[in-house]
This record gives structure tokens, C-alpha cells and sequence, in this order.
């Protein structure tokens, strides 16, 4: 396939000399990576005049990434899907779905002056997605590389009866520090703690800040989020994820984790956006859409 100009094919080679292909994107706004295996954008950074005050990194990659084959890349914005977290009646199932653990394939490329380069990646029904979720699907993700990151998910079911899906982009924001960023548009909103006994709804009144181990569902919420930084602040906005997780794994867990470094926990906070309250109802023949708009904001 021809791409347009100012998008690359690139490698990553794991420790066992595999490989992942990735798609490197260079234009005037921005410059982005996106892993084939699960459609994953990696890294996505917005480019400033003047140039001596670079924009960060909106996204986390970990540096212990072994970019092994059908294994999760840990960072940038994993898509969880067609399940979040743990499938119900199958512990044993892929946790957070198949979806990030497949190659996808790019069946387009298009390139605007003015909202620069679009990137669109595949995923169908195969034996393997088969065995855990025996329906018939194709689903799409547009990813918009320009003055912000705007992706679109299109899962169409092309299957003879409906099925039922949950979902979200598990995106890894990067901060300064894990002590400087604040969390705003999810205070006042019902979340469950997925560390606690009791898995009540629960409200907090303040804007969120990480102090320990964090893992909450917010299985209502606005779409409308800013992560608050010192030198800057992260822009989230979705007009059809309904839910929202907010996610850091502190000390031990980042132990247990073993693809984060000892101290990356401080590196990063993912919130998460997506449908997982009440999972989505696609009948045969139907298609639904979802997005997410991401943007680096200058104090
Ligand atoms: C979060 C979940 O979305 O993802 C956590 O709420 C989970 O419970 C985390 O630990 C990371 O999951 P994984 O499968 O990528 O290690």
C-alpha cells in the first residue's frame, strides 16, 4: 500500500530479534508513532513555534517494553476490546480483550494540510478472537495526527445476531511527576474502587491527585477531563465514552507488573475512557462509533 507522504513503516525489534511494524508520522503539527499490533498509538507530541519550547510527550511508553509479538505494549493508548479487565465467566481469557494483542491492518492513509495525516487500521473476527468471542465483526480505528490526537472507533457487527461488547482507550498520559498532576471533570462523579472489599459507588468531592495504588471506575461520567501539570495541562474530550477509569499502579503493583520500571509509576497516570458501565448492545448488521480527542494545553 502506497502511504502518504510524511508517514514511514519502522521497526521495533524485541530481544528475541521478532519484530513489531510501526508507522512513524512527521508533519507540521505533530510527530507520532502507532504500533500495528493493536492499532496502538505509542507516541504523539505536538510541535511548537518557536521550537525551543517543545511541547511534552502526551504519552507514556515504558522503556521495559520487550515488543514481543501478541504481547500487550505497555504505554501509549492500548485499546481494550471487545471486554475491559477481566473477561466474567473466563478469568483465563485475554485480560482487557484481544484487541491490543493482534496485528492490525492499515487499509489507509490520507494526508490534509490542514488537519494533517489520518491512519486507518482494521480488525476482523479470526480463528483465534473466535474461540473467546464467536461472533462476526470488523471494527475501524481512524487515528487524526494534528493540532491534537482525535481517534474514532467504528466496530460494526457482521455477524447474524447481536452481540455485546465493552471498551476503552487505556491511555498512559504523561506528568512531571505523579505528585504534581491533578485530575479535574471526575470529582462529584459515583466510582467504584476496584482495591476495595466493597465494590460500592463512592463520590469524592475534590479534584483527584494520586497518593497510593489507584484503580477506579467511573462507570458515569461527563467525557470532559484535564490532567493538571506544572508546565502544562492534558486536554481529554469525548462526546461518547460514558465511562472512565482512572489508573496507577504505585510501588508494589509496579513490581508485580514486571514491563514498568521501578520508579516509571511516577512517570505516568492513565485515564481511561470508554463504555463499561453497561455494556453496549450492537444488533446484526448495526455499526456504532466512539471518539476521543487528546491535546497537550501550555499553561
Ligand atoms: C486498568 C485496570 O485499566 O488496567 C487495572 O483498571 C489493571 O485493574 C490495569 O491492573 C492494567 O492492566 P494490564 O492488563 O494492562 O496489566
Amino acid at each position: 500500500m502506497m502511504l502518504s507522504k510524511g508517514i514511514q513503516f519502522k521497526k521495533r525489534f524485541s530481544a528475541k530479534q521478532k519484530e513489531l511494524d510501526t508507522l512513524e508520522i512527521d508533519n507540521p503539527f505533530c510527530r507520532a508513532e502507532i504500533a500495528l499490533q493493536g492499532g496502538q498509538v505509542l507516541h504523539y507530541q505536538q510541535k511548537s513555534a518557536p521550537e525551543d519550547q517543545p511541547f511534552p510527550s502526551l504519552l507514556w511508553l515504558s522503556e521495559l517494553n520487550s515488543f514481543e509479538p501478541a504481547k500487550a505494549i505497555r504505554g501509549g493508548i492500548p485499546l481494550c476490546f471487545p471486554w475491559f479487565g477481566t473477561y466474567a465467566t473466563h478469568a483465563n481469557y485475554p485480560a482487557h480483550g484481544f484487541a491490543r494483542n493482534l496485528v492490525w491492518t492499515l487499509t489507509a492513509t490520507d494526508y490534509d494540510a490542514s488537519l494533517g495525516h489520518l491512519i486507518v487500521l482494521e480488525l476482523s473476527d479470526q480463528a483465534y478472537t473466535r474461540q473467546f468471542w464467536d461472533y462476526a465483526f470488523k471494527v475501524e480505528i481512524h487515528i487524526r495526527c494534528g493540532q491534537q490526537l482525535s481517534l474514532e472507533m467504528h466496530v460494526f457487527n457482521t455477524d447474524q445476531q447481536p452481540f455485546e461488547f465493552t471498551f476503552a482507550w487505556h491511555s498512559y498520559f504523561t506528568v512531571s511527576d505523579i505528585s504534581n498532576a491533578q485530575i479535574l471533570g471526575l470529582h462529584d462523579t459515583a466510582f467504584i474502587d476496584q482495591l476495595a472489599d466493597q465494590q460500592e459507588l463512592q463520590v469524592e468531592n475534590e479534584p483527584i491527585t494520586i497518593q497510593q495504588e489507584t484503580d477506579r471506575i467511573y462507570p458515569e461520567a461527563t467525557g470532559h477531563y484535564q490532567i493538571h501539570d506544572q508546565m502544562s495541562d492534558i486536554q481529554i474530550d469525548t462526546s461518547s465514552c460514558t465511562s472512565a477509569v482512572v489508573w496507577n499502579p504505585w510501588i508494589e503493583k509496579t513490581q508485580r507488573l514486571g514491563d514498568v520500571g521501578q520508579d516509571a509509576w511516577q512517570q505516568f497516570v492513565c485515564v481511561e475512557c470508554g463504555v463499561i458501565g453497561q455494556p453496549i448492545t450492537l444488533q446484526a448488521g448495526a455499526k456504532a462509533m466512539f471518539d476521543l480527542s487528546l491535546k497537550v494545553v501550555r499553561k
